[in-house]
């Protein structure tokens, strides 16, 4: 899947004879998975008209503040549509308006869009090669840099004027590709290898029997889909669960016992940046597994159980500048218990779950979760899906990465 996918893009057409790549940018945007939105300058239209553009991208398409049929139509609002925009892409970028991006003019929808966003701005230029080369030119994407706009240089080749030389605007795949790797390598995870523990364990008792938990393993395996969507390599060693991560490019490590989780974990753990186990590994597991299935010859029957191996504890020992996460489900003294569990198990941060919170827990889509770090701050969060709990976690983790 696209890292476009999803995206509002505007995309800004000014007027060039490259304005007619425009209609191949949409499509190639939209074949991504990408919401387009264009903005035409006006005098764009001349060479590529804004019914080629709408239907392609399946939306009105804007030139104007108001619509020119109807002028008592309601106002395009450039303020909306920039910060609609996950990126804005100026292509073709031609020198007249990258002059005026350049010093903040603002004589149409575009520039006033371009003026609005709070987004990434990407722009291709496309003009003959001495305009290309020209000091005015040159100073420009000077300025347009600086402000941190990201420009796709033009390509070397033939050009409309039947010269040849650098001005040809990037063709659509490879504006494409180019936003793509941009998008990847400034991904805020980018460079991370994460672990995550998922999923219940089973202890067997006997060849058909096990000691289990409730544990859907929802919240370990959000959390590995939010990771990798934010730049991460992600290892994810899951227990026994019902659920299958969407994602090819996740490492997955399927284990049983706690024993196997334990081992897993450990050999993965070297090489890792971050730790988050989100597992609800057995605490007990019998001492014995018998060899048969345990018949039911007598009215009781009791099974040993020792304790295993506390795989978050055996970490916190060896942390070194890892960044290591565990949860905390908990019925009663939630918070108390929790920042006991932090410090015991030597933690940066801890993930409590109660049970008594209604949409929290197992089972559900949901979870209400409270963030408590080492330093002791304390952030409680609302009942949300499981996607935006594992989003809410990451972003508190890069916040602290980042300080
Ligand atoms: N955990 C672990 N290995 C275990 C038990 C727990 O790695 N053998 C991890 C869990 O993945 C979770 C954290 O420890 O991140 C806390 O788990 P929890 O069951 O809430 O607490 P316990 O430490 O087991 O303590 P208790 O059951 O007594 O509350």
């Amino acid at each position: 899947m696209s890292v476009l996918s999803g995206k509002n893009i505007v995309l800004g057409v000014t007027a060039g004879i490259a304005a007619y790549k425009s209609t191949y940018l949409v499509r190639q945007f939209v074949k991504k998975g990408a919401n387009v939105k264009v903005v035409m300058t006006p005098s764009s239209k001349e060479f590529v008209t804004p019914l080629t553009l709408s239907t392609l991208s399946k939306n009105e398409v804007y030139s104007s503040f108001t619509n020119e049929d109807d002028k008592n139509a309601q106002w395009n609002n450039h303020v909306e549509l920039a910060l609609w925009a996950d990126l804005i892409i100026i292509a073709p970028a031609t020198a007249n308006t990258m002059s005026k991006m350049a010093n903040g003019t603002c004589d149409n929808l575009l520039l006033a869009v371009y003026l609005s966003a709070k987004c990434p701005v990407y722009y291709a230029p496309a003009m003959d090669l001495d305009m290309y080369k020209h000091p005015t030119t040159l100073q420009s994407f000077e300025k347009l840099n600086s402000f941190k706009n990201i420009q796709i240089p033009a390509a070397y080749g033939e050009l409309a004027s039947g010269l040849i030389g650098q001005g040809r605007m990037a063709e659509p795949e490879e504006i494409v590709t180019f936003i793509e790797k941009d998008i990847l390598n400034k991904l805020p995870l980018k460079g991370k290898k994460i672990l995550i523990t998922a999923g219940p364990t089973y202890e067997a008792i006997d060849p058909v029997r096990f000691i289990g938990n409730h544990s859907s393993g929802k919240m370990g395996y959000a959390i590995a889909e939010v990771a990798f969507g934010l730049g991460a390599e992600v290892v994810l060693v899951s227990g026994p669960v019902h659920i299958k991560s969407k994602n090819n490019a996740i490492k997955i490590i399927k284990v049983t016992t706690a024993e196997d989780m334990y081992n897993a974990v450990h050999q993965e753990y070297k090489n890792c940046d971050i730790a988050i186990l989100s597992a609800a590994v057995a605490d007990f597991t019998p001492t014995e597994v018998a060899s048969q299935k345990i018949k039911k010859k007598e009215t009781t029957l009791t099974i040993t159980l020792e304790k295993t191996k506390d795989i978050l504890a055996s970490l916190g020992l060896n942390k070194g500048d890892k960044y290591l996460v565990g949860f905390a489900l908990e019925t009663e003294n939630e918070l108390e218990n929790a920042k006991t569990k932090l410090k015991k198990k030597n933690l940066d941060l801890i993930v409590l779950n109660s049970l008594n919170d209604k949409g929290a827990g197992f089972k559900t889509d949901t979870n209400k979760v409270t963030l408590i770090s080492k330093d002791n701050k304390v952030i409680a969060f609302e009942v949300k899906p499981k996607t935006a709990v594992a989003n809410d976690i990451l972003q508190y983790i890069i916040n602290q990465l980042h300080d």
